[in-house]
């Protein structure tokens, strides 16, 4: 139940009324029951089941798979870089032996797709001008890419090797609602409605193409109907921005300062660019971003408002001990 995948079951309950989704989750720090609470076990029809438990339990995976399951949608995975650099090991038993467990749950099965959740960062910087396509290489450079490479590697060595019918969908960076305030934009967001500092990194020039996770959202469920196994598919917004542009227009939405701005030590290996070359997802899946960055921040700005007893509890309970240790560090 973290952000991307709490909203894809909104999203897919929706939108795809034939489906029952089977959500398995470990619920982690990121991991809030409260980001479904308006879904429980048993709603639409029994179309919807949660199992609390662990992607690298073998068995318990295996258990839920022999229960008719025909598409595996891995979305499990720790995903902050910072964290990720102040300790690499939860990051490689989640997305690394976490996706290897799922992988091999299910060889064998007569599964329909297995869709895999990645991210642009598995290229690492995108030089000026340059938007990666699929081919591109595998660059890593925190701990968490390099971990989300590792299971994208490992993905397509189970297709080439068990015939599993891996698609692997790349993203941008996502926002929107139930983001946990770790991230860039969340945290830009609720600080300034605290009317607290908001760390900005370096110089604040690097750039992300920032996705709205709805837009994601049906690109995934584009890719559980129609994705070709063993192939990789890029997801980008098209909005490649500043950090201090998008924290600039944030503070104009929520009417705060750019005196609230503070610009603290970078971090270590910090990825200049992001930025994907699309043109497969648009070609093969007719598909193209309806958010544009401007419709996106500001549901997400009026979310956040509209939503403090879903992120008031995490800045002052699990967040502040991150917060503490990270930003003081130089
Ligand atoms: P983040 O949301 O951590 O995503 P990622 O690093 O995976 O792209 O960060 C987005 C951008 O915002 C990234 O360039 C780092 C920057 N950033 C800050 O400037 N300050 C912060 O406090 C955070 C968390 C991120």
């Amino acid at each position: 139940m973290g952000f991307i995948g709490s909203n894809f079951i909104r999203y897919a309950m929706r939108t795809r009324p034939a489906w029952t989704i089977v959500n398995l989750d470990k619920l982690t720090y990121a991991g809030n029951p409260a980001n479904l609470a308006d879904l429980q076990s048993g709603d639409g029809g029994g179309r919807y089941r949660f199992v609390l438990g662990d992607i690298q339990d073998v068995a318990l995976v295996t258990h839920i798979l022999d229960d008719g399951i025909d598409v595996v949608v891995n979305f499990a995975a720790e995903s902050h870089v910072d964290r990720s650099i102040l300790d690499s090991t939860p990051f490689l038993q989640t997305n690394v032996l976490g996706t290897q467990a799922l992988l091999d749950a299910s060889r064998g099965r007569p599964l329909g797709r297995f869709v895999q959740v990645s991210t642009d960062e598995v290229y690492g910087p995108a030089p000026a001008g340059v938007d990666f396509a699929e081919e591109a290489p595998l660059r890593p450079t925190s701990p968490y890419a390099a971990s989300k490479a590792a299971a994208d590697l490992l993905c397509l060595s189970s297709h080439k090797t068990y015939g599993t019918p891996v698609v692997i969908g790349r993203s941008t960076n996502n926002y929107g609602p139930y983001q946990y305030p770790e991230k860039f934009i969340p945290l830009v967001i609720t600080q300034a409605l605290e009317n607290e500092s908001i760390p900005i990194y370096g110089d604040g020039r690097q750039i992300r193409d920032w996705l709205y996770v709805e837009d994601h959202c049906e690109v995934v469920c584009r890719l559980v109907e129609a994705g070709q196994p063993g192939e990789i598919y890029n997801i980008a917004a098209g909005t490649g921005v500043p950090n201090y542009d998008v924290a600039d227009q944030i503070l104009k939405l929520v009417g705060r300062p750019v005196s609230l701005l503070r610009f603290v030590t970078d971090r270590p290996a910090h990825d200049r660019r992001y930025a994907l070359d699309d043109a497969k997802i648009r070609a093969t899946m007719g598909h193209s971003p309806a958010w544009t960055l401007e419709m996106g921040l500001e549901a997400t700005v009026r979310w956040y408002v509209d939503h403090p007893q879903w992120w008031r509890p995490i800045k002052s309970g699990e967040f502040r001990g991150f917060y503490e240790t990270w930003y003081s560090r130089q």
